[in-house]
């Protein structure tokens, strides 16, 4: 089959490799028809390269149709259609039963000493090939997978893999009630989907903060209050408090993440280790990686006393350093996370299966073929073309 596979720093390629097979009698194969390009993807394609090894299948946001199913499974058959969330949790273990499937007890790497295996990310999370690919090996068979009608576009249902339990998560974590005041920091695809669903879950005022006019633009024609960062520089913290009472916001998600930008020192160090043989780098990385903090700085600074910080924007730096006297004093509440997949389906499927409150359909600003990864990897990363959502069709 073709997969789209990693070979180095900001090197993707669409190679053949062998079709997957059924190796539990619990999996289940998946003929994938959709599968979106994350912002994680782009941690793998600049920073994180030292985890990756040449040939890995990227991709953890994919559906498709069921093709073949291993001799226990019941709840599927073949030409089901599913959604397989990025997560590979087992959904019976003390971490699943707790709505805790980041964490799976049954799939947690604990040779890295890390949480839940996921679909198509480093060794760090345990190497397994990714949905970015024809076909994907689906363990969990009864319980992973999410059935979703046939009928309407799959671009009602892929984000269920990620974007919306991500951004559903980031609003919970927020803890978003009517009247409340959030800013969102980022309007990639994850921050994107936190403003409208924060706005669909009462918040009295969104503001949205982030440096591309394209998602500035997008985010104001969804009524979101869209400042960019570029014109308000180091004033937009006071900028933010005027529009919030004096106060600053009731929460702030950070939808950023580790390669924010304006951070030059830790830019250059994170590309300092890019170049580094894998041995040294990943080792550098476990010890003394740090993080661009620019957009987590920005949420300490702005978010009210007594307010939320939730970071949905991922973070892997060992040595960051935080300002304890500010977040202490000013008691900073603060939440964070992978998506916990499972636990959020059951409220968002009635968002995506009726009437289309959060505007799914419209959400993805590019299909394209799975042959052209390359350009949509490059594309999705410069920020080009108005590319904020990617959705691959193998
Ligand atoms: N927690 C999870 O389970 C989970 C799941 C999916 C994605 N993520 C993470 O969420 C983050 C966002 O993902 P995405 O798909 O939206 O990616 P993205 O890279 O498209 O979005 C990031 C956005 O932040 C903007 N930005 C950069 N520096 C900024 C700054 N200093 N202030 C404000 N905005 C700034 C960028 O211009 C971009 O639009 C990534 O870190 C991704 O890894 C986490
Ligand atoms: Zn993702
Ligand atoms: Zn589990």
């Amino acid at each position: 089959m073709k997969a789209v596979t990693w070979h180095g720093r900001r090197d993707v390629r669409v190679d053949t490799v062998p079709d997957p097979v059924l190796k539990e009698p619990s999996d289940v194969i998946v003929r994938i028809t959709s599968s979106g390009i994350c912002g994680s993807d782009l941690h793998l394609y600049e920073v994180l390269g030292p985890f990756m090894t040449e040939g890995d299948i990227l991709g953890h946001e994919p559906m498709g149709v069921v093709e073949e199913v291993g001799s226990e499974v019941t709840a599927l058959v073949p030409g089901d259609r599913v959604v397989i969330p990025f997560n590979i949790s087992c959904n019976s273990c003390f971490m699943c039963a707790r709505g805790l499937q980041s964490q799976c007890e049954t799939t947690q790497v604990r040779e890295q000493g890390t949480g839940a295996a996921l679909f198509g990310y480093t060794k760090l999370y345990g190497q397994v090939p990714g949905g970015q690919a024809e076909y994907l090996r689906v363990p969990f068979g009864d319980t992973l997978p999410i059935k979703v009608p046939d009928g309407p576009p799959d671009d009602r249902f892929v984000y269920l893999s990620d974007v919306l339990p991500t951004a559903w998560q980031a609003v919970e974590y927020a803890g978003v009630a009517p009247g409340s005041s959030i800013v969102v920091l980022g309007l990639g695809p994850i921050g994107d989907m936190s403003c409208r669903i924060a706005q669909h879950r009462g918040a009295e005022t969104v503001i949205g903060v982030d440096i591309v006019p394209d998602r500035l633009d997008r985010a104001r024609a969804r009524g979101v209050e869209a400042l960019d960062l570029r014109t308000h520089g180091n004033r937009l913290a006071d900028v933010i408090r005027d529009m919030t009472a004096g106060r600053g916001p009731d929460a702030v998600i950070d939808a950023v993440g580790m390669e924010a930008h304006g951070a030059p020192v830790a830019r250059l160090a994170q590309q300092f280790t890019g170049f580094l043989p894998d041995v040294i780098s990943e080792k550098l990385m476990q010890k003394a990686g740090i993080d661009r903090l620019k957009a987590l700085y920005t949420a300490i600074d702005v978010v009210r006393r007594g307010g939320t910080i939730s970071i949905v924007g991922v973070y892997g730096g060992a040595a960051d350093p935080l300002p304890m006297l500010q977040m202490f004093d000013k008691q900073v509440q603060l939440r964070m996370g992978q998506a916990n997949v499972w636990h959020w389906i059951p409220s968002l499927l009635p968002l995506v299966v009726d009437s289309d409150p959060l505007g799914v359909e419209g959400f993805a600003t590019h299909h394209l073929p799975l042959a052209e990864a390359p350009r949509a990897y490059d594309m999705f990363q410069k920020k080009e073309n108005g590319a904020v959502k990617v959705l691959l069709r193998p």
